[in-house]
């Protein structure tokens, strides 16, 4: 048995980097009143990428774009770059993927923060490559550590999410700028970027294509509202980007997806409302949160971490309350961040929902702990 399998997928557990809500749904043998818990926007797509996607529902005989053509040229517009320096793929997961399958060989070091974004480790272990991971340093990434550690183990990749998930903290641009200069040349930065739509133009690096080691992801699932359409992309210099076309799906993109983010990119008015209703129902989540004695972390994304007040096991008691009381709700994986609950920006019905059900969540647990 398993014979034919490489060592590689023998050796695996067999684990996934996040189990879906709907896989709880059926656990459960219900559906979630409130599905706040994985960074989607309850804010929906534009109205004009629906309205494409309705429009060219009948085309769908046809595969999509191999090439993405129209697509990088509406993102070259975005960033002032060329196409050339654009790759497109199957939402940030998907090219996170092929970025480790790129450079990653069997016991190779790879460079991340403890707790930071699963998927990446998920793809990493799907290579064999060695995972060296830094703590969080006070619920932010710790660049200081992360390009010291960079310099000694001269790692394939060093891994950075800004904004963070799951924490939601954010890395100034003159922080980012100075790892950026301190990471060794031959060690590929992955700047994975899926909540910059959340922190204003200004306040990240310039867009610099000319820096051959790194690569910044970018995707319409967040503050675009198009998750379930799984559009990302990489931003590079050209010969970075070339190598993704050696390994990619070429026709993994789906011709209807290509269509709604190209509308997407065009309604700035729907972008602009979606972050300020974001920036709204945070404000309403943390008033929720100072309202139950609970701390909060400041996020700059469409989330917020809710300290629960005391370690992970208690946090996990609140999420599993929150859980079986219809609410979907995430936290984060390592200590002390897992202290933490992580909410969703919702519609001002998912928040009121959150609001009545939490704090009989934290009840439930202080009760079953005898706080
Ligand atoms: C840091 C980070 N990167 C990537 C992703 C996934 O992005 P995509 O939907 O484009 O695969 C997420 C989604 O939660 C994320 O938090």
């Amino acid at each position: 048995m398993a014979k034919n399998y490489t060592k590689i997928i023998n050796s695996l557990p067999s684990s996934v980097p996040f189990v879906g809500p709907e896989t709880q749904e059926r656990l459960l043998d219900k559906q979630f009143d409130s599905r706040i818990g994985a960074n989607e926007s309850v804010f929906g797509p534009s109205p004009k990428a629906l309205k494409v996607i309705k429009d060219e529902a009948s085309s769908l005989w046809m595969y999509g774009d191999p090439e993405n053509f129209d697509l990088k040229i509406e993102i070259a517009k975005k960033h002032n770059i060329k196409s050339e320096n654009i790759v497109v793929g199957e939402g940030i997961d998907g090219l996170l993927g092929y970025l480790v399958r790129m450079l990653v060989e069997p016991n190779d070091n790879v460079v991340t923060t403890d707790g930071s974004y699963p998927t990446f480790n998920y793809h990493v272990n799907g290579y064999a490559g060695l995972l060296k991971k830094i703590p969080f340093k006070e619920d932010f990434e710790d660049l200081a550590s992360l390009s010291s550690f960079s310099k000694k183990l001269r790692p394939k990749i060093v891994y950075v999410s800004n904004p963070n998930n799951p924490m939601g903290t954010f890395n100034n641009k003159n922080e980012i700028q100075a790892f950026i200069n301190e990471v060794p040349d031959d060690t590929i930065i992955c700047l994975d970027e899926a909540y910059a739509d959340f922190v204003p133009d200004d306040e990240l690096i310039d867009i610099n294509v000319n820096q051959e080691n790194l690569v910044r992801m970018r995707t319409f699932s967040k503050a675009y509202g198009l998750a379930g359409a799984r559009i990302g992309y990489g931003i590079g210099h050209e010969n970075l980007i070339k190598n993704f076309d050696k390994i990619r799906n070429h026709f993994g993109m789906n011709r209807i997806s290509q269509f709604a983010a190209i509308e997407s990119l065009k309604d700035h008015n729907h972008l602009k409302d979606v972050i300020s209703r974001v920036k709204n129902s945070l404000k309403k989540i943390e008033v929720i949160a100072i309202k139950n004695n609970c701390k909060f972390v400041k996020s700059s994304t469409n989330f917020l971490a809710i300290d629960c007040g005391y370690d992970g096991l208690f946090a996990k008691k609140v999420l599993d309350n929150l859980i079986s009381n219809g609410i979907f709700v995430r936290m984060p994986f390592t200590s002390p961040e897992n202290r933490c609950i992580r909410v969703s920006a919702g519609t001002d019905e998912d928040i009121n929902l959150f609001e009545e059900r939490f704090p009989k969540a934290l009840k439930q647990a202080k009760d079953f702990f005898n706080y």
